[in-house]
């Protein structure tokens, strides 16, 4: 199959290609995705296909607005509506309640379903287009990095997609913070960039899913199916220093050997010559850290290094999410300094 570019000109086009069954790469706010008629197991199935997405990991529906919301979930709390008015369009996915018209092929069989308004206008325009919620994943091969821009997507998905439309680089970087409305208190079961501090603002108490700070033990379900899986793992072992930016510099400097990569904040970059070294941001700028590091993590790929070091920021606002993916891809091999 040859896979078809195309831009915010095309937008008829790629919501005539969902209708009918085909697969499109959308852009969104967080990272692109990889998306089909929600409504149709056949095309669902599809993404699974072109991924190697395991059965049991449930998919999202993207919508371009709350008015959307009844039409696919039931007993929707006024906390849905009430985190819709403070955050969409934006990265936030509510768990809500399915309605019976939600094939089993999205919700693997959950009776909930994950809920998101992305805020990339292309996108909502297309799915309004279509008139059908889009099922769509991270657009990555199952266990890569989510791709952030349409090159990064195609270098997984060429030939297995009929189209792909790009809108240039993600503004975000991380895929969508998701809050699970159907427990008491709210549960967040994927750190995103709607902050749990933004969400507590909204929710009052929300708990964290153990899922999100450490290694699940054997036999230990996340809520989120996806969280289990070693994601975003580049092939060389990843090690992940915390701490103060000055002394987890220092550390990798020590410990580091010849040919390991190195993923760092910009004003660390002059100490480590001749390795190869990725730049997240400044120290300081948790939301740049978000933009680059699925990037740092695909470009270590097209490198033979040994190993990877990499620095982490502090775990609060969207540094949340960044040391999320990190610890992640790190399989949570993570040294305090
Ligand atoms: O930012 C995003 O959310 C991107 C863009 C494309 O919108 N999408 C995305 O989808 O990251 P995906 O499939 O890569 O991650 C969705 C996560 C998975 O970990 C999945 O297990 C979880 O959401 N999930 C989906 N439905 C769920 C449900 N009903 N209950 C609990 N977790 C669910
Ligand atoms: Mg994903």
């Amino acid at each position: 199959m040859e896979t078809q570019r195309l831009t915010a000109h095309d937008i008829e086009r790629a919501a005539g290609i969902l209708t009918s069954g085909g697969l499109v790469g959308i852009p969104t706010e967080t990272v692109y995705g990889l998306g089909a008629n929600g409504l149709d197991p056949e095309a669902v199935h599809a993404i699974f296909e072109a991924k190697g997405r395991p059965q049991d990991n449930p998919l999202i529906l993207h919508i371009p607005d709350a008015g959307w919301l009844e039409r696919y979930c039931r007993d929707i709390p006024p906390a849905a509506y009430a985190l819709a008015r403070r955050f969409w369009p934006g990265p936030l996915t509510m768990i809500l309640p399915r309605r019976p018209l939600v094939p089993d092929a999205v919700t693997a069989g959950l009776d909930t379903v994950g809920m998101r308004c992305p805020a990339c206008d292309v996108t909502r325009e297309v799915i309004v287009a279509a008139d059908v919620p889009v099922a769509a994943p991270s657009g990555n091969t199952s266990g890569r990095p989510s791709p952030t821009t349409a090159a990064a997507m195609l270098e997984d998905m060429e030939g297995k997609i009929d189209a792909i439309l790009d809108g240039g680089p993600c503004a975000v970087g991380v895929e969508s913070t998701i809050i699970d409305l159907t427990v008491t208190p709210p549960r967040l079961l994927r750190p995103g960039g709607v902050t749990l501090e933004e969400l507590e603002e909204v929710l009052g108490s929300v708990e964290v899913d153990p899922a999100v700070r450490r290694l699940m033990a054997p036999g230990e379900q996340p809520k989120a199916p996806g969280m289990k899986y070693r994601h975003y793992a580049p092939k060389a072992p990843v090690t992940v220093v915390k701490g103060e930016p000055g002394c987890t510099a220092a550390y990798i400097q020590l410990n580091m050997e010849e040919g390991d990569g190195i993923i760092c904040f910009d004003e660390y970059r002059h100490l480590f010559p001749g390795h190869p070294v990725e730049t997240l941001g400044p120290a300081a700028d948790p939301a740049a850290q978000a933009r680059h590091i699925f990037e740092a993590l695909r470009s270590f790929d097209h490198l033979s290094v040994a190993g990877i070091w990499a620095q982490s920021p502090e775990d609060a606002g969207i540094g949340l999410a960044v040391t999320n993916r990190l610890n992640k891809a790190a399989g949570f091999h993570i040294i305090r300094v």
